[in-house]
């Protein structure tokens, strides 16, 4: 392998934790006590410990305890691949993720250009950075059986915890920017000139359709839309298909693992 190689594969094993059989475990502020609850004073967790499963790990299916990506190695090489390819054809463009968490698929994008030596795109960063909004009624409409999950503390990632977790890596710099708010909000007016990769990961319907129709028509010809969502969940799903048909978009989805797909504009 050669020293770019390698980086990014340690890179990948450390953005997903695949490292530590200690991110598998679970925490949570609460416990029982001769049948009481007892919740923990802040700050105080208790961690169920669990053996690192790698396949789900590779495939994203746990939630790491730690790590900063939820998205799983396949999905990494995924990232890995459609910007190699990019860089290899010239095709212009920055990148973005809209939806990310502790930033960590951004990351690999950031590192892949630093490992590479490319100084002249941007890794664009969006997300409310305060977790996912209520399901809109629209969302419900459509997918009644997609969660809820705005009130799951674990998806609220500050955005100075997740620009630390950029420093961390080296990675902070001015080829990093990042747009906070909901997507409705940001995306429409946000100073994106043109996309090599559109990485789409907010889940609901509502999020990847705001994603899709403020961005899409940015991605340049040969470059990448990579969908996280599409097959974990039914609004995702919806949006992605309701935009490909209104757009006569006949370029095939590729399947990356169990949930995620991409398309080649
Ligand atoms: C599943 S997480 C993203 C995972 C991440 N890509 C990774 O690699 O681990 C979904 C993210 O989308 C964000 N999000 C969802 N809908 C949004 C919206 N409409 N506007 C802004 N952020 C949104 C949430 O705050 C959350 O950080």
């Amino acid at each position: 392998m050669s020293a770019e190689d390698l980086y990014l594969d340690l890179l990948k094993k450390a953005l997903t934790a695949s490292l530590y059989d200690e991110s598998a475990g679970h925490a949570s502020n609460w416990l029982k006590v001769n049948n009481q609850v007892v919740t923990l004073p802040p700050g105080a967790a208790l961690i169920q410990y669990r053996p690192l499963d790698e396949v789900a790990r590779s495939e994203g299916r746990d939630w790491p305890l730690f790590g900063f990506t939820m998205a799983g190695l396949k999905r990494m090489d995924n990232i890995q691949h459609c910007l190699g390819q990019v860089l290899a054809d010239g095709v212009p463009g920055d990148l973005i993720e809209t939806g990310v968490w502790r930033g960590g698929a951004a990351i690999l994008m950031r590192g892949m250009l630093a490992a590479r030596g490319v100084t002249d795109r941007t890794v664009w960063v969006a997300d409310s950075f305060e977790g996912l909004p209520p399901p809109s009624a629209d969302d419900r409409a459509r997918a009644p059986k997609d969660p809820d999950h705005s009130q799951e503390a674990y998806l609220k990632v500050p955005l100075e915890r997740v620009q630390e977790n950029f420093r961390r890596f080296g990675l902070l710099d001015g080829q990093v920017r990042f747009l906070k708010g909901w997507f409705k909000d940001t995306l429409p007016a946000a100073p994106v000139e043109r996309l090599a990769i559109l990485r789409l990961d907010g889940d609901l319907y509502s999020s990847t359709k705001d994603a899709l129709d403020a961005l899409g028509h940015k991605v340049s010809p040969g470059g990448f839309v990579i969908v996280d969502d599409y097959h974990a969940w039914e609004g995702c799903r919806q949006a992605v298909d309701e935009y490909r048909a209104a757009r006569g978009i006949t370029a095939p989805l590729v399947q990356v693992d169990w949930t995620a797909v991409y398309w080649r504009a």
